[in-house]
């Protein structure tokens, strides 16, 4: 197996010296499919290896060859693709411009780490293996969730992580965009949801249960021309950006900025500030119409700057409290014949599930949606366990993947005292990469609705890109494995020729200036020597259904 990440389904080593790609090499592009690879490749390996890739005609030889092919399709999908490299050059041929995509990145690893840079250091030689490759993905929905909302990402950041999904074959990046702590969104008939909603004066710093602080305000928000630059960059990538708006809980800052959204005859909601520490909120939205309205009106700019087919609403961990000393909201919940106000968090899924539905779009939501009768189409986001997805998937819906027990994150990676801020279960590089998707138990009828998995970074103790980073890095590349390669058996992934393969990723990952945790553990200034996290002892324990909210497994509930 050559040094890929994620590792290609069929790839052989074939006799002879490969190609050498140089100064006189040509770019070929056959059809409108291939564009897009043809000039994300001439870009990002032109600058590498200070080389021009001139346009060339698809028969030449010492050229990189790209074409869509039918063929390919019909063996391999629309993200399969072939790439055969012989002393003529390299053929890339994809099921889709997708596909083709995907070919490039693996064209990009096969060069060497430094193929990785943005300028060429000086006496290198770019040599391709021969090899020929066949290859698709396992999963059609390969994701990262970044929590924007408890410490904002600025833009920058976003397109660097667009960068580094892509380089991992993943295609789905679930933006956080609202929350307690924050509203990243632009809105533009609700400008207070951002001058007011997008900051806040002080930071709790490590867990919830410390007693430090970070006294610097913090804030931030993406206008909508950069969210159109984002969703764009990603389109370029073949990847959906899928845009979370989190309701009817978790909305603390939507209401600090308009008061009105509260459950006003319960609570004083008119001096609230965003939320400033961490755990869930008791600030929920009212069950009113005119919360209805005003989300509609969100939505219909969300809908409008998003070709995304899923729109996430969130519903997870809404504390019913306040609804309880609502007489409002207890009037609502009798009027709609609900047992009690509980049922109040699925009647917001069900209202803009068929909202969505009216527009094409479906409803995400996270697992706590199976409360209640699900819209048509919706897609269930299984965080709790593989409980959720299971059930969701038994039940005929479509599910992602992104237990907290094995794929979020924001838990720790090693169990000594030396990992920053350590929250969670300890989920090492090598137990992403046992992580398994599908739910046992499953029929393959029921086991087509995992639509694919998604691994969440959750931003509560990682204040700055490089701690982001930190999290992420190297376990996405773990993760980007499990979604991508086929399964040879079950519970028969190669431990042993990842990590001989990590080696050379990590390469990948310096020249690309990711702040990745090292082998060895947290270089000393990734440390956070004094800030108190929130460990979990023991393996990680999966019950369905689970304990409900606030007291869920999740370290900050
Ligand atoms: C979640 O972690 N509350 C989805």
């Amino acid at each position: 197996m050559p040094d890929v990440i994620p590792a290609p389904a069929r790839a052989e080593q074939v006799p002879g010296e490969g190609f050498v790609l140089g100064p006189d090499t040509g770019l070929a592009a056959a059809g409108e499919g291939a564009h897009g690879t043809e000039r994300w490749l001439r870009a990002t390996l032109g600058a590498a290896t200070g080389h021009a890739l001139a346009p060339c005609d698809g028969t030449a030889r010492n050229a990189v060859r790209l074409a869509v092919d039918p063929r390919v399709t019909g063996e391999l999908g629309a993200e399969g693709y072939r790439l055969d490299i012989t002393p003529t050059g390299a053929d890339l041929r994809g099921g889709g411009p997708a596909g083709l995509f995907w070919g490039a990145q693996t064209l990009r690893q096969l060069l060497g780490p430094d193929a990785f840079r943005r300028a060429p250091l000086p006496g290198r030689t770019w040599r391709l293996p021969a090899v020929r490759i066949a290859d698709a993905p396992r999963f059609g929905w390969r994701g990262l969730l970044l929590d924007v909302a408890r410490h904002f990402m600025p833009k920058e950041g976003v397109l660097r992580y667009l960068d580094l999904l892509a380089a991992h074959k993943l295609n789905v990046l679930h933006l956080h965009l609202t929350d307690d702590q924050g509203w990243r969104i632009e809105i533009g008939r609700y400008p207070g949801l951002t001058e007011r909603g997008s900051w806040r004066a002080r930071t709790k710093f490590g867990h919830r249960s410390s007693p430090l602080w970070d006294a610097k305000p913090h804030g931030g928000h993406y206008t909508q021309d950069d969210i159109r630059e984002i969703v764009s960059y990603a389109a370029e990538r073949h990847i959906t950006v899928v845009p979370e708006i989190d309701l009817p809980g978790h909305s603390q800052a939507a209401i600090a900025a308009y008061p009105e959204l509260g459950n006003t005859d319960a609570v004083d909601t008119s001096g609230l500030a965003v939320r400033d520490d961490w755990g869930i909120s008791p600030y929920v939205l009212a069950p009113t119409e005119a919360v209805l309205r005003f989300y509609e009106g969100v939505l219909e700019e969300v809908l409008a700057l998003f070709p995304s087919p899923v729109v996430h609403l969130g519903g997870d961990e809404c504390p019913p409290d306040q609804w309880r000393a609502s007489a409002t909201a207890r009037a609502r919940a009798a009027e709609l014949g609900l047992a009690d106000v509980d049922g109040l968090r699925s009647w917001f899924a069900g209202h803009f599930g068929a909202w969505l539905a009216a527009r094409g779009r479906r409803l995400g939501g996270w697992d706590e949606i199976l409360d209640g009768p699900l819209p048509p189409g919706a897609v269930v986001s299984s965080w709790r366990g593989h409980g959720g997805g299971r059930a969701a998937a038994r039940a005929g819906h479509d599910v992602v993947m992104c237990p907290e027990q094995h794929v979020y994150l924001d838990h720790r990676q090693a169990p000594g005292p030396d990992e920053p801020v350590p929250i969670g279960y300890v989920r090492t590089l090598e137990d992403v990469y046992r992580f398994e998707p599908v739910p046992d138990g499953l029929s393959a009828g029921e086991a087509r609705h995992v639509l694919g998995a998604q691994a969440n970074m959750w931003t509560e103790v990682t204040e700055d890109a490089g701690r982001v980073d930190y999290q992420v890095f190297p376990r996405l590349a773990a993760f980007a494995e499990v979604v991508w390669s086929p399964l040879p058996a079950p519970g028969e992934r190669d431990v042993a020729d990842f990590g001989r393969r990590m080696d050379s990723h990590r390469l990948r990952l310096d020249a690309l200036g990711v702040a990745h945790r090292p082998p060895g553990g947290p270089r000393p200034w990734q440390r956070r020597p004094g800030v108190p996290g929130r460990p979990f002892a023991g393996p990680p324990a999966e019950a369905w259904p689970p304990a409900p909210a606030p007291s869920g497994a999740h370290p900050d509930a």
